[in-house]
């Protein structure tokens, strides 16, 4: 996780072409957020693929930043007051509370919008081929778009209490979350040339641990450490959201996310990949994490 963090990292300090004339402000505010850091999962998620096929990290490490700039995006915006009205995310004010409503509704706007320019910039460079490249950005679209995490937030926005039921909260977390886990697997895998039966793999075990994630997440909502997590606990209770721990109770949803964990894990364990350690890897440690 560190080392990909900082591979990262890198790449973010000149993914804005410095001969771009563009508001400082705006190019504040978007840095503000990607460079405050988090648990980078999703880049991890999309080297770990690659790598686990004998793919190359270094297109990988494009792709990741593109679905991090999007996984950025959609915490922007999920903090605004018209959201979730957070005031602390990965351990800093939130980007609304720093630079102002407007510029974090457009600072995630940006940064959604640059993701995809961030993937065409691996065909200009060689580094991938354009049919690679036309496959990374249609999934892109579908997952992160109105089939993808924005409709999995409309419906979480529409849940309520005593009318949403437990496959309507499975709905919820598949879209939310899910999908953009399982996009990052995919592409990965796609950097790597896999095979149609190796992204089957790749998105079953995506969807799997991308459920798992997100219970976890509501998991630590009600029993994290704020200092650990970087963001406020308790922000599900004061909305009123429906979640894992809402229907079943805390220890049925651990239970739930270690048995969707093991489920993952088998469907890479009989994928025939390279090596499939790190994915094993990353599967035990989301449930165990409390950050
Ligand atoms: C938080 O995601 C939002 C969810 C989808 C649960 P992360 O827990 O991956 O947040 P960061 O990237 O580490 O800040
Ligand atoms: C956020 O879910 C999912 C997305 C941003 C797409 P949550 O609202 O549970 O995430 P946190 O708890 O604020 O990180
Ligand atoms: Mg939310
Ligand atoms: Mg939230
Ligand atoms: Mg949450």
């Amino acid at each position: 996780m560190k080392q990909v963090a900082s591979d990262l990292d890198r790449y973010f300090a000149e993914a804005f072409p410095a001969e771009w004339d563009m508001p400082a402000a705006l190019l504040e505010s978007m840095r503000y957020s990607l460079d405050a850091g988090g648990k980078r999962l999703r880049p991890l998620l999309v080297v770990a693929a690659c790598e686990s096929l004998g793919g190359s990290r270094q297109a990988a490490i494009r792709v990741a930043a593109a679905v991090e700039m999007v996984h950025t995006y959609s915490l922007i915006h999920d903090d605004l007051p018209a959201m979730d009205d957070d005031d602390l995310r990965r351990g800093k004010p939130t980007n609304h509370k720093v630079f102002g409503e407007a510029m974090a509704i457009l600072a995630g706007d940006g940064l959604l919008t640059h993701a995809f320019y961030v993937v065409t910039t691996l065909v200009k460079d060689g580094l991938l081929s354009a049919e690679a490249a036309v496959a990374i950005v249609s999934d892109l679209a579908e997952y992160a778009g109105p089939r993808g995490m924005v409709g999995g937030q409309v419906a979480d926005m529409e849940g309520e209490q005593g009318t949403t039921d437990l496959a309507r909260l499975e709905y919820i977390h598949l879209h939310k979350t899910s999908d953009l886990i399982m996009f990052s697997l995919l592409a990965g895998g796609r950097c790597a040339g896999a095979t149609q039966a190796q992204l089957d793999a790749l998105q079953t075990f995506g969807r799997g641990i991308g459920l798992a994630f997100q219970i976890q997440d509501d998991i630590l909502d009600l029993i994290g450490d704020e200092n650990k997590l970087g963001k406020k606990t308790q922000s599900d209770v004061k909305m009123e959201k429906v979640t894992y721990p809402y229907f079943l109770g805390i220890d049925p949803s651990k239970e739930e996310v270690r048995r969707l964990s093991e489920e993952a894990k088998s469907a890479v364990l009989g994928a025939g990949l390279h090596s499939s350690e790190t994915l094993i890897a990353i599967a035990d440690y989301l449930v165990e994490r409390d950050r």
